[in-house]
């Protein structure tokens, strides 16, 4: 969703706005924006589309000042223009917003007949109509900051400059993130630590409600308020992320990047929880008493959601307990009936999806004890939960997750073994070899990925394709879904994930030779099953494409008669325990190189956000 960067220096800050948007490009948008103060005057510039049409703009028009804001837009309140692209400004103030003012209409009217008038479709310009208003009842710019927060409902960041205080920058949160960033000579604000990672790694992350006033006089400081208005102080902390964390490398994508990455962050991810001397699972700072529980339910979206999906079948075959996987943004909207025993464990790569907070709130106001798997620790999630586990994924950049997601799988695999021992469901001799299974992976992610040129071949007869089906049976069938998300997301193919036993109760009728199907079919419990499936397929004419092992390849080949209409890549084969995260490589690999060939924005597919913040 919508970036924000805010610089106050001794330097011209121009092309550093523009460096620090191009970091926060990762986050979606489809407009741009810069504004600085110089010589008692606001100068600004707008581009729709990409920063590219931006950066063209300011070279032939570029701006001049020492303090500057600047944002990326993602469209909510009217189209994706130049007049609905931020900054929003008035002759006094400029601001940069993230997120929604809810009570934008009403207040609209109001100021229009104050005789305020309006040039864009935003729910952002009423910001700057009453601090404007303010400013010209004879409020300081803070004081008409703070007036004009009391007027706003609604989930937001804002970072705001003033005509007339050019040594001034103020910044506050509301629902969304706010970091600040602290070096000798300069201070930077931005919704994420990723904009000025190259520049500072001290930060403070700001509060619910807090407000920030950042001041090139005297001597580059700040000073934070909370939500009441009094003076607080905010630990600094050093941020774990650094310019090289997130730069491309030799990667012609951010998405193959972190694809590549996996088998670190997975081995970093186990290493954190897992003591390789005694095989023990520990869990820092979380106490919890595993053996009361009686039922678990997992809250997530999207991707993450598919994660709790493998979950559900690791929880409840190694520790016997009961699971509920949910969506988050449908999660408040019934009367969930939640036992006094139960758990509820929220997966958020971001830490920030708003319907993944909404569902925490409800949880929350229900005394609920809640458990928050997050890949970022500062994020509002892992703040308002009662227990964090942290993914050691690093930043994600690519829109469409990847290594989040094996690395959230491989916490959640740690966590089935480790609830499964305590409860003493899990046999001591089983758990050692599950633990070894896990030990063993980053290994074999390894092998898949030497082999990445097969599916770049295997992409080209997919790019014609408009459908793709992609099937699993049993623990491999979430990431039947996983796959064929990362599909659309990215290549624009319609795709579809389904259970292969649910192919017969409908989705078969769309088979036939324009539809690709790609099947998950490990040689495991499910597999004879999956075979038949498989068979139905052929007979139907589609073009098969089938991830496997080297046992179930002899089997398909002896027993289905058109192999000619299958393609079949063959994997280690493992325990099944594993096969979730294994066989998430090869869908992300696939659905990267047709992508590729499709010459899509892989990085940024259109319309889709990294952090969705808004409902
Ligand atoms: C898909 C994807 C999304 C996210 C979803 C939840 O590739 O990235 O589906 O998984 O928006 O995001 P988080 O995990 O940040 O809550």
């Amino acid at each position: 969703m919508c970036g924000i960067i805010g610089i106050v220096s001794d330097k011209q800050v121009e092309s550093y706005l523009i460096d620090g948007l191009k970091r926060l490009e990762y986050r979606g948008y489809d407009s741009a924006g810069i504004a600085t103060v110089n010589d008692h005057q606001i100068h600004r510039r707008r581009s729709a589309g990409k920063l590219g049409n931006l950066q063209a703009l300011l070279q032939h028009e570029p701006i001049q000042g020492q303090i500057g804001i600047g944002h990326t837009r993602w469209a909510t309140h009217g189209a994706a223009n130049t007049e609905n692209a931020h900054p929003h400004s008035s002759r006094e103030v400029a601001v940069v917003h993230n997120g929604i003012i809810e009570n934008f209409f009403d207040l609209k009217k109001q100021l229009q007949k104050k005789g305020h008038k309006f040039e864009s479709d935003t729910d952002t310009e009423v910001i700057v109509h009453l601090i404007t208003d303010y400013l010209h009842q004879g409020d300081q710019p803070l004081k008409a900051v703070q007036k004009t927060l009391t007027d706003l409902h609604g989930a937001f960041a804002l970072a705001i400059l003033f005509k007339d205080d050019p040594n001034t920058l103020i910044a506050t949160r509301q629902g969304s993130p706010l970091v600040l960033g602290i070096k000798e000579n300069e201070l930077f604000v931005s919704s994420d630590a990723v904009a000025f990672a190259p520049w500072t790694q001290q930060v403070c992350y700001l509060e619910e409600g807090d407000l920030v006033v950042l001041s090139k006089e005297p001597k580059f400081n700040y000073v934070l308020y909370d939500r009441t208005g009094h003076k607080v102080e905010r630990p600094l902390r050093r941020s774990q992320i650094t310019g090289e964390s997130v730069s491309k490398a030799e990667y012609s994508h951010y998405m193959l990047k972190e694809i590549f990455e996996q088998p670190t962050v997975l081995s970093d991810t186990l290493q954190s929880l897992l003591n390789f001397e005694n095989q023990m699972i520990t869990l820092k700072d979380v106490n919890i008493d595993w053996n009361t529980l009686d039922r678990i339910q997992i809250i997530a979206c999207g991707t993450s959601y598919y994660a709790g999906l493998v979950a559900k079948y690791w929880f409840e075959k190694w520790a016997g307990i009961a699971v509920d996987v949910e969506i988050a943004s449908e999660f408040r909207y019934r009367n969930p009936v939640l036992s006094p025993n139960s758990l509820s464990i929220l997966i958020s790569q971001s830490g920030e999806t708003i319907d993944t907070l909404a569902a925490l709130s409800l949880l929350k106001e229900n005394e609920h004890q809640v458990l928050a798997l997050v890949n970022v620790p500062e994020s509002s999630i892992a703040r308002k939960a009662d227990h964090v586990l942290q993914t050691l994924a690093g930043p994600e950049i690519g829109v469409a997750s990847t290594k989040a997601f094996t690395s959230q799988l491989m916490v959640l695999a740690c966590l089935s073994l480790k609830i499964g021992r305590e409860r003493g469901v899990i046999k001591p001799d089983t758990y050692d070899s599950l633990v070894q299974a896990l030990v063993s992976l980053p290994g074999m992610i390894s092998h898949v990925l030497q082999n990445s040129e097969d599916y770049q071949k295997l992409a080209l007869s997919f790019t014609t394709a408009r459908n793709c089906l992609y099937l699993g049976r049993g623990i491999t069938y979430p990431i039947a879904l996983e796959g064929a998300l990362k599909l659309k997301e990215i290549s624009y193919i319609h795709a579809e994930g389904y259970a292969a036993g649910e192919l017969k109760h409908g989705p078969i009728a769309l088979i036939d030779l324009t539809m690709p199907v790609v099947v998950l079919a490990p040689y495991d419990e499910w597999f004879e099953k999956t075979l038949s499936n498989l068979q139905e397929v052929i007979a139907r004419g589609a073009q098969l494409l089938c991830l496997t092992d080297q046992k179930a390849a002899e089997k398909i080949k002896q027993q289905v008669k058109s192999v000619c209409q299958i393609e079949i890549v063959v994997l280690p084969f493992v325990d099944s325990f594993i096969e979730p995260i294994l066989y998430t490589i090869p869908v992300q690999l696939l659905a990267y190189y047709i992508a590729l060939l499709k010459g899509t924005d892989i990085d940024q597919p259109r319309n889709l956000a990294k952090s969705v913040t808004v409902e």
